[in-house]
């Protein structure tokens, strides 16, 4: 399956010059979505996996679909003042823009084996913080997965000692 067909590109938003990448398209077809979901899944199947972890707001409907297809907890990394209970934050910047993420305190338990979710691996910078606050609360990073991976911002660079898949390539 070709899951760029299903992909909408649509330029200069959220500001000029960047072509956005609109997965809404995709979701919206059920077995597409269930087929990128089935094909991440066998990308990771070599990796030992207790909790999924994936970024606000599109890591959510990659890493909870991925969560459920393994018997695995899912674990969401949000945007500053959304979660209820205690927690870490850190700041990060966008390929547009900046903000902080936030995970609870007590959302990882020591040494749990933690695979990160995304739509899409950009500059890196979102999966950096997310690495940082999953390892700042004591998980081991397995891998990060993303349906969709800008190779020319070469974000897989930041990463050392974990494996980076992704289905889709622009
Ligand atoms: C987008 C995307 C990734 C991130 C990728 O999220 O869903 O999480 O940017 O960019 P990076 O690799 O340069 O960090 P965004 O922050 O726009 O939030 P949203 O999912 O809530 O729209």
């Amino acid at each position: 399956m070709n899951f760029k067909d299903y992909i909408r590109v649509i330029p200069d938003f959220p500001q000029p010059g960047i072509r956005f990448k609109d997965i809404t398209t995709l979701l919206q077809n059920g077995p597409v979505y269930k087929e990128a979901i089935e094909q991440l899944k066998q990308l990771i199947q070599d990796k030992e996996i207790d909790v999924i972890a994936g970024p606000e707001a599109r890591g959510f409907v990659i890493g909870a679909p991925l969560a459920t297809a393994l018997g695995v907890g899912f674990i969401p990394i949000r945007k500053s003042g959304k979660l209820p209970g205690e927690t870490i934050e850190a700041d990060y910047a966008l390929e547009y823009g900046k903000d902080k993420l936030a995970m609870h305190k007590d959302a990882i338990k020591p040494g749990q084996k933690v695979l990160i979710a995304d739509d899409l691996l950009a500059t890196g910078g979102t999966i950096q913080t997310s690495v940082d606050l999953i390892k700042q609360l004591g998980g081991e990073i397995v891998g990060a997965a993303f349906l969709i991976e800008l190779t020319y911002l070469d974000g897989r660079s930041k990463f050392e000692g974990f494996d980076v898949v992704s289905l889709v390539q622009y």
